[in-house]
């Protein structure tokens, strides 16, 4: 059981999470938010769901999650300063929030993979979905998804990366509620400075991804590019360096060669 009392006490956020909403089971928290007739509308609200039965990842892969032990949860934006190209640093701004909440409670390192999962030693412990619902090009709802595997420690699926979760890396049972306020505070403060310091959250981000500067293999579809991770571009593209040739990345898997 998640313990609502616990996680307000440690939030100390202005908006996201004030809103908070927690499910037994739901198809799927982002399906839940980007849907007009649950009539939910206030910005930053959060849905947090025990179970999902249709879990989504990202490139309609199915996000596994065994019921109670993680964290699967949805955040609301409103601010329309974010539906523009900023959309892009959300993917950065929040897998840091997610990476350094967890480094702070559990003393462990973590590393982002573009563009935007969250590793421990090398595995996946946090995914995100970014999903709108647009009215011709015009985005009305904006839904940040978010999957972390906390307590759970075996993993059963068809995986593009390999998973983890805390508890199996720490070897310790986590306190989910500390977790998601920490996450949520941080994320908070993330939007914040996307805002005012774009470029910091960039810098951030490429600080704390080990693959830039390695030989990468993109997956996209069908088809393999490969060649070294050169850098991340002012709009979030992957720049990816073939030869004496430069290709920027929109979407695709990063593995490391
Ligand atoms: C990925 O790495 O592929 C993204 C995974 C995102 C999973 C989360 S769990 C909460 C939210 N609801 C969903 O259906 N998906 C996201």
């Amino acid at each position: 059981m998640f313990n609502i009392n616990l996680f307000d006490i440690k939030l100390e956020t202005n908006t996201i999470g004030r809103n908070f909403i927690y499910l037994d089971e739901i198809d799927s928290t982002n399906s839940f938010l980007l849907d007009k007739t649950n009539n939910i509308s206030i910005d930053g609200s959060v849905v947090l769901a025990e179970k999902q039965t249709k879990g989504r990842g990202r490139k309609n892969r199915t996000w596994y999650s065994e019921k109670g032990m993680n964290l699967n949860f949805s955040v609301l934006i409103t601010n329309k300063y974010f539906f523009s190209e900023k959309i892009n640093y959300l993917n950065f701004g929040v897998s840091l929030a997610i990476a350094n909440s967890i480094e702070k409670l559990f003393f462990i390192h973590t590393n982002v993979k573009w563009p935007n999962d969250v590793l421990i030693n090398n595995k996946k412990t946090a995914g995100i979905l970014l999903e709108a619902n647009s009215n011709g090009n015009k985005i009305e709802r904006l839904v940040i998804g978010i999957g972390v595997n906390v307590n759970q420690t075996s993993f059963n699926g068809d995986f593009n990366f390999l998973p983890t979760s805390i508890k199996y890396e720490i070897k310790e049972n986590i306190e989910r509620e500390k977790l998601l306020a920490e996450i949520l505070n941080n994320f908070e403060n993330v939007l914040l400075k996307i805002i005012s310091k774009p470029e910091s959250v960039l810098k951030d981000w490429r600080n704390k991804c080990s693959s830039i500067g390695k030989r990468i293999t993109i997956t996209q579809n069908n088809k393999t590019l490969s060649g070294i991770f050169e850098d991340i571009d002012e709009k979030g593209l992957l720049i990816l360096r073939m030869h004496d040739k430069i290709k920027k990345i929109h979407f695709g898997d990063v593995g490391i060669e």
